[in-house]
């Protein structure tokens, strides 16, 4: 079987681990701060909070800006999390639709959609590529709205230069086990004022005003501590952390070995009756997923499947679900696309004859099997 998804960690990342188990510190801790540290460095920020998911990192985002209630614009073609960070604050999603090549949030949409009550903006870097940050940032400062970026696709992608989570008011970042860095589970919220910062250190580890690492570094270990404001166990741990900073190191060289699956499989399948993945001038992408979009997708799953190969869907829109059944969703490109869209494998352990047996049966596929 080839599968969909499949983690690049091998001994760096288990020795990182070892490290880390024999300081006897595997909790929170100095290797959070590091990695804090180290990823503020990659991206170029100052307030870089580590989360134990980008799920938590989408929640405190909206606790942080103080978005408790209203509306918030959203894209329903995302995984449900960006979404139910809206609902955990008891806020209303918004479903504005999505670019057809890009799949990114439309900004013309989104203006459309804009009320009285519209508190925010939640922007989702598809499979890695940037949103139009240019119109999406003028439309928040117009409109006095917060902006947040879910970058969860998208740890090291550039808009005209610039990192994604660094255009909005808070980027939210996964480190779960199928991103471009990953540390089996983690996360980040980036924020750009030291009050925001600050609240979310707090919040992060249950309101608590000092954690146990800074605690523990006293002369004596200094027991007390407040708590003032309810908070959430939704911190970054050093055994994650640890294996991050070695992901990390190879960000760049992974996105490059998907960077050429990408570009071979869009040379192979260009003739095929499909619509291929873009990527526009002056941004750059971690090309996480590869999506293509096919009238017969189901079919295409299935001789797929019956073939050994890994596949899937990135999304099936939120609006569609139970739960956000009664939200508003004009999203009529959305609901034509997402039945299009089919996901093949893209990671640098791919070996060049898995990448050939992918490309070969897709190709077969479309000459009737
Ligand atoms: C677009 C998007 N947002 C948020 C998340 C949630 O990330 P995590 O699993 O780190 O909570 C994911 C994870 O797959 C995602 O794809």
């Amino acid at each position: 079987m080839i599968p969909v998804f499949r983690p690049a960690v091998g001994d760096e990342e288990l020795a990182a681990i070892k490290e880390c188990l024999d300081t006897g510190w595997i909790g929170l801790g100095p290797k959070t701060a590091e990695f804090e540290k180290t990823f503020g460095q990659f991206i170029g920020v100052e307030y870089v909070v580590g989360m134990n998911s980008c799920s938590s990192a989408l929640d405190m985002a909206l606790k942080v800006l103080d978005i408790t209630g209203g509306e918030v614009i959203t894209p329903s073609l995302t995984f449900v999390s960006t979404n139910h960070a809206i609902l955990y604050n008891n806020a209303t999603p918004v479903f504005a639709d999505v670019q057809p090549d890009t799949l990114n949030i439309d900004p013309d949409d989104v203006r459309h959609k804009i009320t009285p009550r519209t508190r925010a903006i939640m922007v989702v870097h598809y499979a890695g590529h940037p949103c139009e940050m240019d119109a999406l940032v003028d439309i928040a400062r117009e409109h006095n709205l917060k902006l947040i970026e879910d970058c969860a696709h998208a740890a090291g992608s550039t808009y005209h230069g610039q990192p994604v989570g660094t255009f909005g008011d808070a980027g939210c970042f996964s480190f779960h086990a199928v991103k471009n860095v990953t540390m089996g589970e983690g996360g980040a919220l980036v924020v750009k004022h030291k009050d925001e910062y600050d609240r979310a250190m707090r919040l992060r580890w249950c309101g608590i005003s000092k954690s146990t690492w800074e605690r523990a570094r006293g002369k004596s270990y200094s027991w007390q501590y407040d708590v003032d404001e309810l908070g959430y166990k939704y911190h970054l741990s050093d055994i994650a952390a640890a294996i991050g900073l070695v992901q990390l190191r190879k960000a760049e060289y992974h996105n490059q070995a998907r960077r050429r699956i990408w570009e071979a499989y869009n040379t192979a399948f260009a003739d095929l009756p499909a619509d291929l993945p873009v990527v526009y001038d002056d941004v750059t992408t971690t090309y996480l997923i590869y999506v293509l979009k096919t009238d017969r997708r189901d079919d295409l799953m299935d001789f797929l499947r019956e073939r050994g190969i890994g596949t899937s869907v990135h999304y099936y829109p939120n609006h569609l679900f139970k739960l956000y059944r009664d939200y508003p969703a004009d999203v009529p490109v959305t609901e034509a696309v997402w039945q299009r869209l089919i996901t093949l494998p893209i990671y640098p352990l791919l070996t060049s004859d898995q990448l050939e047996t992918v490309i070969d049966n897709v190709r077969a596929f479309y000459r009737g099997g």
